[in-house]
């Protein structure tokens, strides 16, 4: 098979540096090959990386015959996830699902979060003490947290949901390593390193959560009164399939902990960076405040979500250091051309997120945050593709976008605060995503 080039170090030089160091491997290599490369990232399939709009849109949009993007390709996701998750299922069952949580996180349903998110956001940040440094992502991922838990369960201040959310933030923190990531693709390592592996404690930290997620839907079956709510596990727990069953225990709890999972980290991170790029940017932080200062006392939550340089800076941030490096993958079933090599069937083509974003073609210094860029030029779907595309396209993207927004503009206009850390921060892998590789300390002025 001709594949596209790749580095030419050995393939367990290239895992590990993909491990260790994604970001500027994906520099090196976007630089020496361009719009298409081979990299040796799993050791299941012929793995390649593309950054071409063009060539996105023929891998996002295609038909599953030619290019599919089965659950069975997401197993790194199973230990946490299980194997009847959105993200770890296929085909019909997929569709069926994705139909299922879509109304839970868009228009009316998602507009209704406006006052929890503003809330969680006042009390979080009243917390703070003033002149007492604290790390952004900390605070924003204890607000996303709470967030989702409401959107899910419908309560966040319930001692059940206040234990549940110790556990979820350790079962991340333990396996967001690229030590732990390691030693999953190397378990010779994982051996070796035994209870000094981050992750060592995984499945004590799994079954307590799995019990805390049990208890709550065996309570709602007992208590018939979860009809009348309107959280994602109530409507998940009424939704039926075409022969009329219900979802499994095994099912809800499995989807439950992928809402709660990807719906907090992700965006805690995008929000951690926003934050760093406002306070850091005298200039962008002044555009920002005109602008939400223009809109008076209590503006209407759709009123912000639509305001141009708010969503720019959003835009920009998830521009420059996207959450997400990679699309999940779409295998190849039927030999096709792409960017000019012939991939035959069985080849795995990933839409790399973070080469996109950093086409000096399409962003003029991409390094640069610069939120302009979003105001002169419209970037398609395949240029600019934070929450990636296609059947696979993140299900929150609305959600996490309307959440950031009123975040933002919550933390802007209702306190005043400084960015302690004025060392250059960048960011590195977190388990499977990417986050700051530092504390960004702020301090709360007022
Ligand atoms: C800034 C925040 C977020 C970013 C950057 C992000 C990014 C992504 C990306 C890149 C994908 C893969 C898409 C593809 O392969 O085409 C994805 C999938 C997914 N995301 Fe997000 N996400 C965010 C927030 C959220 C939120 C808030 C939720 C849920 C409430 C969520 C739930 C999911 C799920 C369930 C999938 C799998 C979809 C599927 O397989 O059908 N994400 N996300």
């Amino acid at each position: 098979m001709h594949l596209p080039p790749s580095p030419r170090t050995p393939g367990t030089i290239q895992l590990l540096r993909w491990i260790f160091t994604p970001m500027s491997y994906m520099d090196e290599c976007a630089s020496a090959y361009g719009d298409i490369y081979s990299l040796n990232i799993r050791p299941d399939y012929p793995t390649v990386l593309i950054s071409n709009p063009d060539a996105l849109q023929t891998i996002l949009t295609s038909d599953t015959k030619e290019l599919s993007s089965p659950g069975e390709l997401n197993q790194i996701f199973t230990p946490i996830l299980g194997t009847q998750s959105l993200i770890t299922a296929s085909g019909k069952q997929h569709s069926r699902k994705r139909q299922l949580v879509m109304p839970a996180l868009h228009g009316e349903r998602m507009r209704a979060y406006a006052d929890i998110i503003y809330q969680v956001t006042d009390e979080v940040i009243s917390t703070l003490e003033i002149g007492a440094r604290f790390s952004i992502r900390s605070v924003t991922q204890t607000i996303t947290l709470k967030i989702i838990m409401q959107a899910v369960f419908g309560l966040y201040d319930s001692p059940r949901a206040r234990e549940l959310e110790q556990v979820l933030k350790t079962i991340l923190d333990s396996t967001s390593s690229p030590v732990s990531l390691a030693a999953a693709a190397f378990p010779i390592f994982g051996k070796i390193l035994g209870s000094l592996d981050p992750a060592h404690d995984f499945d004590t930290l799994l079954q307590q959560t799995n019990k805390i997620i049990y208890e709550e839907i065996q309570e709602r079956r007992s208590n018939l009164d979860f009809e009348k709510r309107v959280d994602i596990l109530s409507l998940l727990m009424l939704a039926r399939d075409e022969d009329g069953q219900a979802m499994t225990d095994v099912e809800l709890r499995d989807e439950l902990m992928t809402l709660l999972t990807a719906g907090h980290e992700t965006t805690a991170t995008a929000l951690a960076w926003a934050v760093y790029f406002i306070y850091k940017n005298e200039n962008v932080k002044t555009k920002l405040l005109s602008e939400l200062n223009s809109l008076g006392n209590n503006p209407d939550s759709n009123t912000v979500f639509k305001l141009p340089y708010l969503t720019a800076v959003c835009n920009e941030t998830l521009r420059i250091y996207p959450v997400g490096l990679l699309t999940f993958p779409r295998r190849v079933e039927k030999a096709m051309s792409l960017c000019g090599y012939n991939l035959e069937s069985g080849t795995l083509v990933y839409g790399s997120i973070y080469d996109t974003h950093h086409r000096q073609d399409l962003y003029a210094n991409p390094n640069q945050f610069k939120p302009e860029r979003f105001l002169e030029r419209q970037y398609s779907a395949y240029e600019f593709l934070p929450f990636g595309g296609g059947a696979r396209r993140c299900i929150g993207l609305a959600f996490a976008q309307f959440e950031m927004k009123l975040v933002l503009a919550r933390i802007l206009t209702s306190v005043q605060l400084e960015l302690v850390t004025k060392t250059k921060v960048s960011p590195k892998r977190r388990g499977l995503v990417s986050a700051p590789n530092r504390p960004i300390y702020m301090k709360k002025l007022s």
